[in-house]
C-alpha cells in the first residue's frame, strides 16, 4: 500500500462554467478540482489550506468509511470544527475498497460553490474486476446557480422565506452553458463564446469498450444522464458491483455514484451528445449537453442531430423501476443479517418552525450544535447539545401522508440517535405530500461512515406488518445513498459497527440546511484519540494532545 499525498489550496475565483462570470470555489485553481486516484488499502493525505479569506471549510470524502478515523469525516459540527481562513487542515485517512467516490466541501452550503470532485480506487495487486474495458473515465454532473451560497442560505432562513429557485445551468465535469440573452447586462458578465463554457469532450476510439464513472452532485436536482444512439451497461453504485443491466438512460441523485461500460459501436462518421435533464421537477433549466466524440472526428463538430430530450420528468414509475432493478452482482454479494435489533421510521416532511420553512424528520427539524458531536461525546461535554433523543417513528396507524396535517409546526433540535454498538439496524424513510399539498419530493439520503444494504423500495405508506416480507435478503446492492421516491418508502440495514458520531442526511444542500437530518452515535467508547486539528471551536476549545 501507498500514501498518496495531496496539497491543495482552496479559494475563491471568478469563473464562467456555464458562460455566466460568478465567484466559485476552486481546488489548485479548478473546480471540480483534482480527481484522487488511489488503489484499495492506500493511505490517502490531503493537506487543505484555507484560502477563502472571508470563510470557513471542511472537506467530506463521501463513500469513504473512515473506519477507525471518525475525526477526518471532514463534517463540520458532526466530526470537526471548521477550518478558519488562512489555516491548513490535514486530511488522512485510508481507501479500504476499490470504486468510485466523491469528495465535496461539507459547511454551510459551500459544495455548491463549486468545491467538489471525484475519487477513483482501483483494486488491490492481484485483484481484478468482475468485467472488462478498454478505459476508465469519470464525469460528474452538477446544477449550478448564479447567486452566491449566502443569498441562498439566508433567503432558506428569512420569513417570508425565499426558495432558491430552479439552476440556471446544468454541468457535466464542470461545463454548461447558458442562454446569455437572458442574462441581466452589463460588460463580461455572460459570455457566450468564453472557452470556459464551451461544452466537455470524452473522445473516444471506435470499437472500445469504456468504463464511464458518472456521478452527481447536484445541489438540488434528480437527473437523467444518456449517450445518444448508445446503451450503457450499469456495473458498479456506490462502490459495489452490480449485476449487469442495460439502460438508454441512468437516472441519478445527488451524491450517487455509478459505473457504467459503453460500447463504442455507433457510426464512426459523426460525434453523439451526452445530455442530462432535470427530472421530478417540473425543468425550468436546460438540459446539459456534451459531445461523446468519435476519434478522429473533430472534438468540436456538433452532432448532425438535435439533442435527445430524455425521459418525462414526471414519471416516478420508470425512476422508482430504475431503482428496483440494482442488484448485488452474483458473486460479489454481502448477504445482509436476517433480521434487525431496531427499526427506525423516518417521516419526511416539510413543516414550519417559528414561522420559518423547514424540513423534518418525526417532526424534529435538525440544527449542528457548535461544538462537534464526536468531541463532545468523546469528552463527556453532554450539555453542548440537547440530551433528549429524537423521535423513533411516528404514528404510522393515524398520519396520512397525502394530507397536510392541520398543525404543520415542528420543533428544533440537535438531539441525536444512539445505536448499540455491533447490532443491526433498520431505517425506513418514509416520504409524504409537501406543505403545499399537492406534491411529494424526491429527498437523496446519504449516510455517512457506513454502506446500506437497500431492502426494498415500495410506494405509499409503509406498512410494518406486510412490506419486510417483501424485502430483498438475497442479492440487495449496498449503497451509501439511497432516494426515497415521492409519496413513497426505502428500506435499508446497516450494522452500527464503526465507532464515531455520523451524520445522515437529505443531500439536497438546501433541504440539509433546512433541517433534513439526523446523527446517529455509536461506539463512542470505542473511539480512540481524536487529532486537536479537529477541535477548536465552542466548548472543545483547548482539548485533545496538541
Ligand atoms: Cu456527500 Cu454529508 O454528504
Ligand atoms: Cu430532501
Amino acid at each position: 500500500a501507498r500514501i498518496r499525498h495531496y496539497k491543495w489550496e482552496v479559494k475563491y475565483e471568478y469563473k464562467s462554467p456555464d458562460c455566466y462570470k460568478k465567484l466559485a470555489i476552486t481546488i489548485n485553481g479548478r473546480s471540480p478540482g483534482p480527481t484522487i486516484l488511489a488503489q484499495e488499502g492506500d493511505t490517502v493525505i490531503v493537506e487543505v489550506k484555507n484560502s477563502l479569506m472571508l470563510e470557513n471549510l471542511a472537506i467530506h470524502w463521501h463513500g469513504i468509511r473512515q473506519i477507525g478515523t471518525p475525526g477526518m469525516d471532514g463534517t463540520e459540527g458532526v466530526t470537526q470544527c471548521p477550518v478558519l481562513p488562512g489555516d491548513t487542515f490535514k486530511y488522512e485517512f485510508k481507501v479500504d475498497r476499490p470504486g468510485t467516490y466523491l469528495y465535496h466541501a461539507h459547511y454551510g452550503m459551500q459544495r455548491e460553490a463549486g468545491l467538489y470532485g471525484s475519487i477513483r480506487v482501483s483494486p488491490a495487486d492481484g485483484k481484478t474486476e468482475p468485467f472488462a474495458y478498454d478505459y476508465d473515465r469519470s464525469i460528474i454532473l452538477n446544477d449550478w446557480y448564479h447567486k452566491s451560497t449566502y443569498e441562498q442560505a439566508t433567503g432558506l432562513s428569512s420569513i417570508p422565506f425565499v426558495w432558491v429557485g430552479e439552476p440556471q445551468s446544468l454541468l457535466i465535469q464542470g461545463r454548461g452553458k447558458f442562454n446569455c440573452s437572458s442574462a441581466p447586462s452589463g460588460p463580461g458578465v455572460c459570455n457566450a463564446s468564453n472557452p470556459e463554457c464551451s461544452p466537455y469532450v470524452m473522445t473516444i476510439i471506435p470499437g472500445k469498450t469504456y468504463r464511464l464513472r458518472v456521478s452527481s452532485l447536484t445541489a438540488l436536482s434528480a437527473l437523467s444522464f444518456q449517450i445518444e444512439g448508445h446503451n450503457m451497461t450499469v456495473v458498479e453504485a456506490d462502490g459495489h458491483y452490480v449485476e449487469p443491466f442495460v439502460v438508454d438512460n441512468l437516472f441519478m441523485y445527488s451524491g450517487e455514484t455509478y459505473s457504467v461500460l459503453i460500447k463504442a459501436d455507433q457510426d464512426p462518421s459523426r460525434n453523439y451528445w451526452m445530455t442530462t435533464n432535470v427530472v421530478s421537477r417540473e425543468p425550468n433549466t436546460t438540459d446539459g449537453l456534451a459531445i461523446f466524440n468519435y476519434y478522429p472526428n473533430h472534438p468540436r463538430r456538433s452532432p448532425p442531430t438535435t439533442p435527445p430530450a430524455g425521459p418525462m420528468w414526471n414519471d416516478p414509475t420508470a425512476r422508482l423501476a430504475q431503482s428496483q432493478a440494482i442488484k448485488a452482482r452474483q458473486g460479489s454479494i454481502s448477504t445482509p443479517p436476517e433480521t434487525s435489533n431496531r427499526t427506525i421510521v423516518f417521516l419526511n416532511t416539510q413543516n414550519r418552525v417559528n414561522g420559518y420553512t423547514r424540513w423534518a424528520v418525526n417532526n424534529v427539524s435538525f440544527t449542528l450544535p457548535h461544538t462537534p458531536y464526536l468531541v463532545a461525546e468523546k469528552y463527556n461535554l453532554r450539555h453542548v447539545y440537547n440530551q433528549s433523543p429524537p423521535p423513533t417513528g411516528y404514528d404510522f396507524e393515524k398520519y396520512n401522508i397525502y394530507d397536510v396535517p392541520a398543525n404543520t409546526n415542528a420543533s428544533l433540535s440537535d438531539g441525536i440517535y444512539r445505536l448499540e454498538f455491533n447490532t443491526t439496524v433498520d431505517i425506513i424513510l418514509q416520504n409524504a405530500v409537501s406543505m403545499g399539498g399537492t406534491t411529494s419530493e424526491t429527498h437523496p439520503w446519504h449516510l455517512h461512515g457506513h454502506d446500506f444494504w437497500v431492502l426494498g423500495y415500495g410506494t405509499g405508506k409503509f406498512d410494518i406488518n406486510e412490506d419486510p416480507k417483501k424485502y430483498n435478503l438475497v442479492n440487495p446492492i449496498m449503497k451509501n445513498t439511497v432516494p426515497v421516491h415521492p409519496y413513497g418508502w426505502t428500506a435499508l440495514r446497516f450494522k452500527a459497527d464503526n465507532p464515531g458520531v455520523w451524520l445522515f442526511h437529505c443531500h439536497i444542500e438546501s433541504h440539509f440546511h433546512m433541517g433534513m437530518g439526523v446523527v446517529f452515535e455509536e461506539g463512542i467508547e470505542k473511539v480512540g484519540n481524536l487529532p486537536s486539528s479537529i477541535m477548536g471551536c465552542g466548548e472543545s476549545k483547548g482539548l485533545g494532545n496538541p
